[in-house]
């Protein structure tokens, strides 16, 4: 008896994924690929009395069934928080999900029918081509700063556009706010939504933030613009809360509520809770200082090891906040797929760029995490990775020199 076979994109994902997973067992690895904050600077004992108060206080909201768009309380604490001088944000413009990744994928169910042409900021987040892969959409690259780079043509047509503008996942970039202000006013434009994700906004290690392309939508009254915000409790608290939110236009909210409902009904009360009183308290910002400390210092670590050991192979820019140095191999004959697994064999993971191209056709880009290591195995990690890059570039030469 055989049974039905599995939904055919499952056949599609990238391999890596698996090289990953086995990755977890190998003993001594020094963990450089994932975009992980070091749980050594959570406030656990803030959060734990958080947790007891809330729970003895308000077990119904706690424990019980949340409404589908959010605790009121939480979206009108979010509104109030991303309000600006011209952007008025009401309830209605608010909707929590269960982290980010919730509305990655409520994005795609609600925007996306088979064949959906997506503009995306390339390399893109693995996350977003993960929660879209189902949807089978196509993708147009954008390649924000480059020479010639059309925003109205890159959205002419498309169903929305998808951008990190700060300190980006994987290359780390900040985009500048003229690319920005161009990315909404292709937007407006051509009647397409454009999709701001920003985890990485707070991580930010050399200056002030930069306006949200949510901010530059303001245009004075209710908020009805065509940006579509989101944000995440993840890198500015922890992410097991799984606590995310979308900030739009209150008709999408209307309809990612819809996807929301066949999806998991409601994100749990008490993590609500937990991030309604994190924010009321100013928890996040008491810790911020600690995290950016912490970040900065280990951004400069991994580049100045980069520096003395990886310069003969790779070009990096370093960059001004989030988690992740974005690395170019020198040499085009640096296949990074190949380098992962001889990286593995000399107990350091990296993640290479194949998995942030929606073709998986880039094998010459690695992403670097440097927020989970302290400052000496960072060291040791590139140090590693030096000997696989070499050992990956001498197989090479032995494996073309014996073939024809
Ligand atoms: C660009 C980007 N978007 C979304 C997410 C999802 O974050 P979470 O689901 O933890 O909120 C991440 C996580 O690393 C990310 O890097």
């Amino acid at each position: 008896m055989t049974r039905p076979a599995l939904a055919d994109w499952l056949s599609q994902t990238n391999d890596v994924t698996q090289v990953f997973l086995a990755a977890g067992q190998i003993p001594d690895l020094i963990n450089m690929a994932g975009g992980l904050p070091d749980p050594a600077l959570w406030p656990v004992d803030q959060i734990a009395g958080l947790t007891d108060r809330i729970i003895r206080d308000h077990p119904a909201q706690a424990l019980g069934y949340s409404p589908i768009e959010g605790l009121p309380e939480l979206r009108d604490a979010i509104a109030a928080r991303f309000s600006r001088p011209g952007l008025a944000l009401r309830r209605d413009n608010v909707l929590i999900t269960t982290g980010g990744m919730q509305a990655l994928d409520l994005l795609g169910k609600v925007l996306l029918n088979p064949g959906g042409i997506i503009a995306a900021q390339s390399p893109t987040y693995l996350g977003a081509l993960d929660a879209w892969r189902p949807r089978a959409p196509s993708y147009r690259p954008m390649h924000l700063g480059a020479n010639g780079f059309d925003p109205l043509a890159a959205l002419q047509g498309a169903q929305f556009a998808y951008t990190v503008p700060n300190f980006s996942n994987p290359t780390g970039r900040l985009v500048p706010v003229g690319e920005r202000q161009a990315l909404l006013d292709a937007a407006r434009g051509t009647g397409t939504w454009l999709v701001e994700d920003d985890p990485y906004g707070t991580l930010c290690y050399d200056g002030p933030p930069l306006p949200r392309i949510l901010d530059l939508a303001a245009t004075g009254g209710a908020y009805d613009g065509p940006v579509i915000y989101l944000g995440t409790l993840s890198k500015e608290l922890a992410p097991g809360f799984r606590i995310g939110w979308v900030i739009a236009a209150p008709r999408m909210i209307a309809a990612l509520t819809t996807a929301k409902q066949g999806s998991d009904m409601c994100t749990s009360g008490l993590c609500q809770m937990i991030a309604l009183r994190a924010f009321q308290t100013g928890l996040t910002e008491q810790i911020l200082p600690r995290v950016l400390d912490t970040y900065r210092q280990r951004r400069d670590a991994l580049c100045a090891a980069m520096d003395r050991h990886l310069a003969p192979f790779l070009d990096w820019q370093i960059p001004q906040g989030g988690m992740f140095v974005w690395a170019t191999a020198r040499d085009p004959r640096l296949d990074t797929d190949r380098l992962l697994r001889a990286a593995l064999d000399h107990g350091v993971c990296i993640t290479p760029g194949s998995t942030f191209d929606p073709m998986g056709q880039d094998r010459r880009s690695v992403r670097i995490n440097f927020t989970l290591n302290p400052q000496d195995r960072l060291a040791e990690g590139t140090r590693r990775l030096a000997k696989a890059i070499a050992s990956t570039l001498a197989d090479g030469q032995t494996a073309s020199s014996i073939s024809p």
